[in-house]
């Protein structure tokens, strides 16, 4: 099956200024939100693989380096973890600030820390508000990582960032990472309707879109539509498009290992699955232990 659009550039490269934070709007903010859900709209698995892999490596302080509205953070927060909640966008940790002061009167979520930080400048911005501090784990789930565009053709910006993450690690500490299946995207030119990560009740329709520059998929556009429903539960059509860096999963297992300086053991997990058992997997999940 072709994408449903398929553009054509000869550009010098990705418009990465022009969709730094692609929630500064806050219209994709407040959608994002309804997409999601709350904590309780995890799925199971991905809640179980999560705290599952956390605790077996003795994980107990973790970096949620791409929090968005906080709901990752406060799965965790309320499984016992200490955390730390970092994004780029003020839109989006507006969501999260508002969640924290809903929760102000449940003693775990009295050390629950917000803050605004970016991947490209992670070791100092944490060292502004916590100085010193190195984490026994860095999530930075939900495909966020392919938020990050790169102009430069060698992808240092997505380089520096993945060392970003290495750095503020302790060693032994963990980065769980994701993306989706962008290999099966760019060849089928579809995104699968249903997700991994939640348990959304509104009917979720995504339009895929796969920018070519010089004959190479340089950016994948997904158009999110939330369908009015009949029951009415659904009364407006909510749209909201954000754009993506493709990774292929060989090119990204690569990335991953050089910014860890190939000191660090890396397991890749398919729908939070053994690679093996998932042959056409939505999300790839690799899992990084510094050494
Ligand atoms: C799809 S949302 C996912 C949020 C959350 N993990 C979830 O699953 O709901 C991606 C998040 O990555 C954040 N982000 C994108 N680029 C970033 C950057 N350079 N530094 C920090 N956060 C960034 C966005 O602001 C957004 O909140």
């Amino acid at each position: 099956m072709a994408a449903d659009k398929v553009f054509h550039s000869r550009s010098q490269g990705i418009p990465s200024e022009g969709v730094k934070d692609q929630y500064a709007d806050g219209i994709a903010a407040r959608i994002w939100k309804k997409y999601i859900g709350d904590s309780n709209q995890r799925t199971q698995n991905y809640k179980d693989f999560l705290t599952g892999i956390l605790r077996k490596h003795g994980c107990s302080n973790v970096l949620d380096a791409a929090c968005g509205t906080g709901i990752d953070s406060m799965m965790l927060v309320d499984e016992g973890f200490k955390v730390v909640s970092v994004d780029a966008s003020d839109k989006m940790l507006k969501h999260a600030l508002k969640a924290r002061w809903e929760k102000r009167k449940d003693p775990r979520y009295d050390e629950w820390v917000i803050e605004e930080a970016s991947w490209e400048t992670l070791p100092q911005d944490i060292d502004s508000f916590l100085p010193g501090a190195k984490f026994d784990a860095v999530i930075c789930l939900g495909n966020s990582f392919a938020h990050l565009l790169d102009e430069h053709e060698d992808q240092r910006t997505q380089k520096m960032c993945l060392e970003n993450f290495a750095k503020v690690l302790k060693p032994g500490g963990l980065l769980v990472i994701d993306h989706r299946n962008y290999d099966a995207m760019i060849d089928s030119g579809a995104t699968p309707g249903h997700s991994i990560y939640y348990n959304s009740k509104y009917p979720v329709d995504i339009k895929t879109s796969v920018l070519v520059v010089r004959g190479k998929p340089e950016l994948v556009a997904l158009d999110y539509c939330i369908c009015p429903t009949e029951n009415g539960d659904v009364s407006q059509k909510s749209e909201f498009r954000l754009c993506y860096y493709p990774h292929k999963l060989n090119k990204f297992t690569q990335m991953l290992d050089e910014a860890f300086k190939n000191r660090a053991t890396h397991d890749i997990y398919a729908d939070f699955k053994e690679l093996s058992q998932v042959p056409e997997p939505a999300y790839y999940i690799h899992v990084m232990k510094k050494l």
